[in-house]
């Protein structure tokens, strides 16, 4: 999608369509729109879309009045749904060319970005292998507003659009299509075409290295798996920080030898959600260039069930040395997290983000609207809580406290891979902690937030892309 910004009055705006944003309990009077409003046609309650056609001296074919809600609500996310619903809205009806308005009182750059990035995560369709040819897509997006110069915002917005939905699009592929190598491939020339640095390790480099935990995992299936490095270096910073950005990427969860039930098993070919996000947003920080090294450590594996697979019982050892008793094959992700999370830290990361589809009981703590955030230090939590508000992204803090570590206890290692039936988002955590060790960390769980079960009126069914937005915002912001 083509995106643009001009400073133009709304009449003479050219576009197969005109969004223009209205507040409920403010009668609209443009556009005969306050004959609608006095007719009850439209009330400005949020997502509310009504079609114009031949709207007198209104140069666009079309205007589409969108409820935007309370003005005193409205702020950059909830534009960015708006922006969304109203794109999914118009390109049903195979528009192609649109123009959004901002309004005086909403029109910030961190609006223009918002609303360009609701219109591209609202195009975006999960349907590259279905075969019929009424696709439908938009071309042209172009932001309109009366004031500042917002042409680098939207160009911001679209960046981290792109990147999100390139996320979406890898979440999206099928496990017997997105192997780990096949990560790995698609990692290397997103590297290549931003000029990031990439290396990807193999089975024989992670052998030498020790990552017991991330291979126990591997060896049930008969795809090798592979530790993704990228890398982004700023061309001056004086910042001593060197963030690094850790997220699961296994291609399929299939249980291993804990087999998953049938029911509800294709989803877990989403069990690579945080892998993919951090390429995302690696993707993004390349063209954004933020003033601090950021790293990506995306270990890719396949949970699969094979005749040489890890069992129930096995004890592996990690990287740091700890000795892990396997009581539970189906908590793998936090295995090679551990692995990853301690290779990034001797390769120089002073903080640490994860992002993992890690477990159904962050789920049933916090449905599918917050990620859950667990943090070993405060100043990082805060760090990230903030970058996720601004970016539009409902995380939640959850407890790390060490008491809960005893849940983790084995007879026969330095910790079991599953605490048993109660805080299970919270003891997967305290399991990583002791990977994090006394490094900055923060973990998010995004088992719950990263796949939409039905679509939104602004969001397809199907992987979200979360946290691109976040983990970019965190990068953009960084300062010391
Ligand atoms: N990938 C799953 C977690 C998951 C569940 C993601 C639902 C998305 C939706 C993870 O590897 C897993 O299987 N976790 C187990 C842990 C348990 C064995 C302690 C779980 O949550 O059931
Ligand atoms: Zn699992
Ligand atoms: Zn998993």
């Amino acid at each position: 999608m083509q995106t643009s910004f001009e400073r133009k009055p709304l009449e003479q705006v050219e576009a197969g369509a005109l969004i223009v944003p209205v507040f409920e309990g403010r009668r609209e009077e443009r556009f005969g729109a306050g004959d609608l409003f006095d007719a009850g046609e439209i009330a400005g309650k949020p997502l509310e879309l009504l079609l114009l056609h031949h709207v007198p001296g209104v140069v666009a074919t079309r205007v589409l009045l969108a409820g935007a809600g309370k003005a005193e609500k409205f702020d950059s996310a909830e534009l960015r749904k708006l922006a969304g619903a109203a794109v999914r809205h118009l390109k049903s009806k195979s528009v192609k060319s649109i123009a959004m308005a901002l309004d005086p009182e909403h029109a910030s750059a961190d609006f223009a970005s918002a609303a360009v990035e609701g219109a591209i995560l609202g195009d975006y369709e999960p349907d590259r292998y279905k075969t019929d040819d009424d696709k439908k897509s938009v071309d042209r997006f172009t932001v309109v507003g009366a004031a500042d110069d917002l042409e680098d915002a939207v160009t911001r917005g679209r960046i981290v659009a792109e990147a999100q939905n390139f996320a979406r699009t890898l979440v999206n592929e099928p496990g017997n299509l997105l192997t780990p190598s096949k990560v790995a491939d698609a990692a290397r020339s997103m590297a290549t075409e931003y000029q990031l640095d990439c290396q990807v390790l193999d089975l024989a480099e992670m052998e030498r290295l020790g990552m017991g935990a991330l291979l126990g995992v591997a060896r049930g299936s008969a795809e090798p798996p592979a530790l993704i490095v990228i890398g982004y270096k700023p061309s001056q910073t004086n910042s001593p920080a060197h963030l690094g950005l850790v997220g699961k990427g296994v291609t399929f969860d299939s249980g291993g030898i804990s087999i998953k039930p049938s029911d509800g098993m294709e989803k877990m070919k989403y069990d690579m959600a945080g892998g993919a996000a951090m390429l995302g947003a690696m993707r993004a920080i390349a063209q954004l260039k933020p003033a601090l090294a950021v790293t990506a450590f995306i270990p890719c594996v396949e949970n699969m069930p094979g005749s040489r697979a890890q069992r129930p019982g096995d004890i592996v050892v990690a990287m740091s040395g700890k000795t892990i008793e396997v009581i539970n094959t189906d908590a793998e992700g936090r295995l090679i997290l551990a692995d990853a999370l301690t290779y990034a830290r001797k390769q120089g990361c002073t903080h640490l983000v994860d992002a993992a589809t890690l477990t159904g009981a962050v789920v049933v703590a916090l449905g599918h609207l917050n990620v859950g955030l667990f943090s070993n230090d405060n100043g990082m939590r805060d760090r990230v809580l903030q970058a996720a508000k601004s970016a539009g992204e409902r995380m939640w803090p959850m407890p790390l406290e060490d008491d809960y570590k005893e849940y983790l206890k084995s007879a026969f290692a330095d910790l079991a891979n599953v605490g048993g039936r109660w805080g299970g988002a919270i003891t997967a955590a305290i399991f990583l902690k002791e990977f994090a060790e006394d490094t900055p960390w923060v973990h998010l769980d995004i088992a719950g937030t990263a796949w939409l079960d039905e679509s939104k009126p602004f969001l397809a069914k199907g992987p979200t892309g979360l946290p691109v937005r976040t983990m970019v915002r965190l990068a953009m912001g960084w300062a010391d």
